[in-house]
């Protein structure tokens, strides 16, 4: 290592002057005096790396530069932060920096998720560590708690709200009937949803989070693409009604679990038990439930997102790592990954279901449906004729089931649909 306890303080670049990288600077000018005596040496920012050198970013403009690579490759860095988002130049600017033996601080989601594994593997071979806690779970720390608070344990299960939007979106929808348009509008008024919603509505950021933890709780490489994902698009207000009358929230979950040499990883929407601390995640929040074999379940929850919440996760990661540069060695030692273990393929999940049916109300349509299920091996827990509609006679039936494949609740949903009574099976939700 080539820092030692006589540094006299530690130079930060800083990628990104933004929502987080702004609160980020201020954190490290308005909190100076506290800092310094957490690390044991002053923590100055040294340079910063933007796209438009003509905006005010509440710090000394001489400190910019749009030329993000001469942070990285600077004798007068000894550590960067990265917090430009997206996956390119980001990933480069990282690799960059590990590669000129500085530590890295970023909050990327996306590079973590898809570089983690190599990144992290680079950092070891160049003897400095990468930290990664505020890219899932916002300020909230989840990161640390898995690599070394719960580092005794086998984690048996993860499962989590870790998308603020989508959280938002399904409690408008649930709480005051509204479309998912109208909700994804309001939350895009109230600043949680981007202009552009798909990577939340979709699924794809619970993806990238929920790609991150497992790798981390299990020490093997989950990849987003590994991960059955499925977004919020298809719910109507109608089934927070009825997921209501059968004692259940919808939100959109991922969930993780350990099996016998193979891993579950999914991230879709899921009705979940209102007695589940997870259904009681309102708002933006995120929440995360992991359940270890000695600890036993643990609940960590709060602001996923935002300039602050996101800097406090951010400047958690710098101190440790100033810390180590004091000091001159390595607080925590580099991952190692168990490539045998691979990924449950979804189909052959077991789970509970719900289907929203509309049919014909006419006899011999329940038998049918019961048919279809029977032949597939799933077995129903619940059958309810909900609302009928007189003027074209059809009706809408509720369908819960007992935990089955989901390769053979696909396969029901599929055949059902070919049914000559049934116009559509308008809802398909799995059930925790
Ligand atoms: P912003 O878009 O607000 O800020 C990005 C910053 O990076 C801007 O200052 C931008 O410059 C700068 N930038 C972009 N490209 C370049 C480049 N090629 N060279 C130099 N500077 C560049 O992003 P956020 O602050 O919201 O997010 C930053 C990271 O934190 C992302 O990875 C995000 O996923 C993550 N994160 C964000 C959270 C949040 O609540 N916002 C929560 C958790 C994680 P300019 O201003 O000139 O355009
Ligand atoms: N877009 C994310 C969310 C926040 O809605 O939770 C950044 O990770």
């Amino acid at each position: 290592m080539r820092y030692s306890a006589l540094v006299k303080s530690v130079r930060i670049g800083l990628l990104g002057v933004g929502t987080v990288g702004r609160s980020v600077a201020r954190a490290l000018a308005e909190r100076r005096d506290v800092l310094s005596r957490a690390v044991g040496a002053p923590l100055l920012l040294q340079r910063a790396a933007v796209r438009d050198l003509s905006r005010d970013r509440g710090i000394d403009a001489a400190l910019l530069t749009a030329d993000a690579r001469s942070i990285v490759q600077a004798d007068d860095v000894d550590l960067v932060i990265e917090l430009i988002g997206g996956e390119e130049p980001a990933r480069t600017l990282i690799a960059e920096a590990l590669q000129h033996k500085k530590p890295v601080v970023t909050a990327n989601k996306r590079v973590v998720a898809w570089h983690g594994p190599q990144l992290a593997q680079l950092a070891a071979q160049r003897g400095v560590e990468l930290r990664f806690e505020a890219a899932v779970g916002g300020g909230i720390p989840l990161i640390a708690p898995l690599t070394d608070d719960l580092a005794a344990n086998r984690v048996l299960e993860l499962r989590a709200i870790i998308n603020g939007t989508t959280n938002y979106v399904l409690g408008r929808m649930a709480a005051a009937g509204l479309s998912m348009a109208d909700a994804v509008r309001e939350a895009q008024d109230a600043g949680y949803a981007e202009a552009d919603p798909t990577e939340d509505v979709g699924g794809y950021d619970a993806t990238y989070k929920l790609a991150i933890l497992a790798s981390i709780a299990y020490e093997i490489k989950v990849r987003p693409d590994e991960i059955y994902r499925e977004g919020i698009e298809g719910i109507e207000p109608v089934d927070f009604r009825y997921a209501r009358e059968l004692g259940y929230a919808i939100k959109l979950v991922a969930h993780t679990q350990r099996h016998t040499g193979r891993v579950e990883a999914r991230v879709h929407p899921a009705m979940i038990s209102l007695d589940h601390p997870l259904a009681r995640v309102e708002g933006a929040e995120n929440a995360v439930f992991v359940e270890g074999d000695l600890v036993g379940k643990v609940l960590l929850m709060g602001q996923g997102a935002g300039g602050r919440p996101t800097a406090s996760a951010v400047v958690g990661d710098l101190i440790d790592l100033a810390r180590s540069i004091r000091r001159g060695v390595q607080s925590r030692p580099s991952f190692s990954f168990d490539d045998r273990i691979g990924v449950v393929p979804i189909g052959e999940v077991k789970t509970r279901a719900y289907y929203r049916i509309r049919v014909d109300d006419r006899p011999g349509v329940l038998a049918a449906i019961g048919q279809v299920f029977a032949e597939e091996g799933v077995s129903i827990s619940s059958f309810i004729q909900k609302d009928a509609w007189s003027h074209d006679t059809t009706a809408e039936l509720v369908v819960t089931t007992h935990p089955s494949l989901d390769a053979s609740l696909q396969n029901a949903r599929a055949r059902m649909e070919r049914l000559e009574p049934v116009h559509a099976v308008s809802s398909f939700l799995r059930v925790f």
